[in-house]
């Protein structure tokens, strides 16, 4: 049921601290301080040579935000792409290669297709997977399971962050497997793990001044999403989330790109929104939002208070979120997308959990 809650996209984006507190329970030994994983004995992580991400949608951009940690963390060669160009692309699949699908049904046929055309052509198989009944799940060599429940809206929210929490798992345990990090190292990744559902409560708090802002993005026909880094996947996944529930033309971009095209596009009828928390590409991502402050554009800022303070000045809004680390920073993040998405189409009165032409599930190819 949906409980108090007016729609089940609503009651899955509040479920987050408590799903991926439980997500985490399985993968971090607290007072061990160590990530482990359920990985069988003939499972040897340190083997990998190559690692390829597929998925399809929101679980893609997961797959997108996991690829920046295996290259900081294990310093592992990352292909990524989505299920349904994978198969037709003639993917070279060295030996030694493992194929991560991430899935929340597990059934996704692209997906699905994916996983058996690489498991044919002899590589290991691990699946970050929501339903552990689901195909994916059995035919994997390495299951990953999120324990996220059942995720009832056709726009996955909590799914999403639950495969971040295991994506983040992963990546410590490559990096330890190729012996990249130390003790303290991984004392460190635990701790800002484990900080996770604390966080996400907190960025859950700023869900009434979300609200109060949404009116501002609702009329707009497009809008546009900008981030750098992890936060490249995040405006993918905020573009993604807005289209779907509100039938508001959105699109993600990487920061750095506006200036190669997009930012054509800029005038005050298009909002756009900038996802940069302080840290080391601050900067940069701010430079960019102010070459569409300079063309008219309307901005809303979603930032931590330091961020904030030094460059929201002159933003149609600003949405502050509570200081995370940058390796949580991608679960944090994703709460005020989601909510954005969720209360635009509220005002815009469209049928948030159902939207048209989508199916929770998607088995066609
Ligand atoms: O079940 P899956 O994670 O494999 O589904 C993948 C996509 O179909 C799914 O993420 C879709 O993009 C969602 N509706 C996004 O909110």
């Amino acid at each position: 049921s949906k409980g108090n809650h007016r729609h089940f996209m609503l009651k899955e984006i509040y479920e987050q601290p408590i799903v991926v507190a439980q997500t985490l329970r399985s993968y971090l030994q607290r007072l061990e301080e160590r990530v482990t994983l359920p990985v069988p004995d003939d499972f040897d992580l340190a083997a990998i040579r190559r690692v390829t991400i597929v998925a399809c949608g929101t679980s893609f951009y997961a797959g997108m935000v996991a690829k920046y940690w295996f290259e900081q963390f294990a310093r592992v060669p990352v292909d990524l792409d989505v299920a349904s160009e994978f198969r037709y692309r003639a993917p070279v699949m060295e030996e030694a290669g493992l194929m991560i699908v991430i899935s929340q049904s597990g059934e996704t046929a692209d997906t699905l297709a994916a996983l058996r055309h690489a498991k044919a052509e002899g590589q290991k198989i691990a699946a970050v997977v929501n339903v552990p009944t689901s195909t994916m799940a059995r035919e994997a060599d390495l299951l990953l399971p999120t324990h996220a429940g059942p995720e009832i809206g056709v726009a996955s929210t909590k799914a999403f962050t639950c495969q971040l929490a295991v994506l983040a798992a992963l990546a410590a345990n490559f990096a330890r497997a190729r012996g990249r990090l130390s003790p303290d190292e991984e004392r460190e990744i635990v701790t800002h793990l484990a900080e996770a559902p604390a966080a996400l409560n907190a960025a859950l708090s700023y869900d009434e001044a979300i609200a109060a802002m949404a009116p501002a993005v609702a009329g707009a026909r497009d809008v546009l999403y900008l981030g750098r880094g992890t936060d490249y996947p995040l405006a993918l996944e905020g573009a993604l989330k807005l289209k779907e529930i509100s039938y508001i033309h959105a699109e993600g971009y990487a920061a750095g790109e506006m200036k190669h095209g997009p930012i054509a596009l800029i005038d005050e009828a298009v909002p756009v929104i900038v996802i940069a928390p302080s840290g080391p590409l601050f900067e940069k991502t701010v430079s960019n939002m102010q070459e569409v402050q300079a063309r008219g554009g309307k901005v809303v800022l979603i930032s931590d208070a330091q961020g904030i303070a030094a460059a929201g000045k002159g933003c149609l809004a600003t949405i502050e979120m509570p200081e995370a680390h940058p390796l949580i920073a991608p679960l944090v993040y994703a709460v005020p997308v989601q909510l954005l998405a969720y209360h635009v189409a509220v005002a815009k009165g469209t049928d948030v959990d159902q939207p048209r032409n989508l199916a929770k599930s998607v088995t066609v190819e």
